[in-house]
């Protein structure tokens, strides 16, 4: 009777969660990383916390798992006290350590527990996460790392839950501003299709502070990145030699001209880094702008197969004497590309031939 009884409970719970699992959400919140810190569980448009009853290292690993934030790290979780004005949505959790979220695990349903105050848990999990861009400091697709940003783990998917919103937070967090423009096939992301690629949704967080909190799950098939242009960005050459563009007079584009920048208040090895130039080797200022030298040697050449051409042929670019081919789709390399280097080496206007 009893087996019976405790069956159908569990059968009960099983149906009523497997329709509602999407609508679930975890996070860790107030840590120095979005994997760690107390657990915030969501249902049903409402946060809450999740109380400790029977709480053991499995549950650690499935919160760890359901935040897409690796393994717990050992003897780093805590009892902490609970914030009164917060209600215990899910308690009474037992967990296996293999379900993939933390309402896969045996529990008497949420909002169920009469806890009304006490401690909750504090957790740690091994992935130190960052967010970068793929590009420039504040331009490009949004990469992360696992690792504190040693290595580059995946990139986020642009094809769904990718907005304005979204776009603003991470500018914010990197300094950039707020987001100008978000991309569509602005550059070929060459590591994109055999990266991990992590799907987001940050409908239900309103006031996330980091967009990892925001991750959903891994897709396989997406097939484009998140990606942004920052208001911080600003579109950098050197004018000088056509035999090599990482050294000369310093301009950005504003409203469509390229004026001189005059005075530099960035560090000036970032500007060379932001032209993909290497580092700054010198730097000067006078009343007519700024002189730049970095340390790269880049020529932008045209290659009719392996003889150097004058003004037709495929676009190389050779870099410290290396040569390598621009790589370009029909998607992103553009008539409007084509002129720029036709003017760029004295070569006159365009003609596809
Ligand atoms: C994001 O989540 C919200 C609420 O959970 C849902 O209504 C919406 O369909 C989701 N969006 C996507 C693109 O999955
Ligand atoms: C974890 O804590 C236990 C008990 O306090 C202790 O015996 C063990 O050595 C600790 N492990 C590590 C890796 O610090
Ligand atoms: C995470 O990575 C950041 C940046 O690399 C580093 O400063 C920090 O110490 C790392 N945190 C941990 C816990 O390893
Ligand atoms: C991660 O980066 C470190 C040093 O930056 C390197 O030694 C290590 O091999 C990398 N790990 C992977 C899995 O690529
Ligand atoms: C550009 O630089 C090359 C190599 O340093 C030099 O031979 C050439 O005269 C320069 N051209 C101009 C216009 O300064
Ligand atoms: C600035 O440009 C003007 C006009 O090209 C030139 O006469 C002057 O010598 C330049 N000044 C400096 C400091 O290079
Ligand atoms: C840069 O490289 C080009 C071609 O390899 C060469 O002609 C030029 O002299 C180099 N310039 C400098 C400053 O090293």
């Amino acid at each position: 009777m009893w087996f019976l009884l405790l069956l159908l409970y569990t059968a009960h719970i099983e149906a009523v969660i497997a329709q509602s699992t999407s609508k679930n959400r975890l996070i860790l919140k107030s840590g120095s990383n979005p994997c760690e810190g107390y657990i915030e569980i969501y249902h049903e448009g409402e946060w809450g916390h999740v109380g400790e009853k029977y709480w053991t290292e499995n549950t650690d690993k499935v919160v760890c798992r359901s935040t897409h934030c690796g393994e717990p790290v050992k003897n780093s979780t805590a009892e902490i006290a609970s914030r009164p004005d917060e209600s215990v949505l899910l308690n009474d959790v037992s967990c296996t350590g293999n379900e993939d979220h933390l309402w896969k695990c045996i529990h008497p349903g949420f909002k169920v527990s009469t806890q009304r105050t006490g401690t909750q848990r504090k957790i740690k999990c091994s992935n130190n996460i960052t967010l970068s861009l793929d590009g420039f400091k504040c331009a490009g697709a949004v990469k992360y790392s696992t690792d504190g940003g040693q290595n580059d783990s995946g990139y986020f998917c642009g094809e769904t839950g990718w907005g304005q919103k979204e776009a603003n937070l991470l500018c914010k967090n990197r300094n950039c501003g707020t987001s100008k423009d978000i991309l569509n096939d602005w550059m070929v992301w060459e590591k994109f299709p055999q990266s991990k690629k992590m799907m987001i949704n940050c409908s239900d967080l309103q006031k996330t502070d980091n967009l990892w909190q925001c991750v959903t799950g891994e897709s396989r098939s997406c097939k484009k990145p998140a990606s942004v242009i920052c208001t911080g960005h600003d579109k950098l050459r050197l004018k000088g030699n056509a035999s090599n563009v990482c050294s000369g007079r310093l301009e950005k584009e504003e409203n469509g001209k390229w004026n001189p920048v005059k005075t530099i208040n960035t560090n000036p090895d970032d500007w060379c880094k932001q032209m993909h130039c290497g580092t700054k080797v010198s730097h000067s200022e006078d009343d007519n702008g700024t002189q730049l030298t970095c340390s790269d040697n880049v020529t932008v050449l045209l290659m009719d197969g392996n003889k150097r051409s004058n003004c037709y042929g495929e676009v190389h670019i050779q870099r410290n004497g290396k040569s390598q081919a621009v790589c370009g789709t029909a998607l992103t390399w553009t008539e409007k590309d084509a002129e720029v280097v036709c003017r760029e080496l004295n070569c006159g206007s365009v003609s596809f031939k």
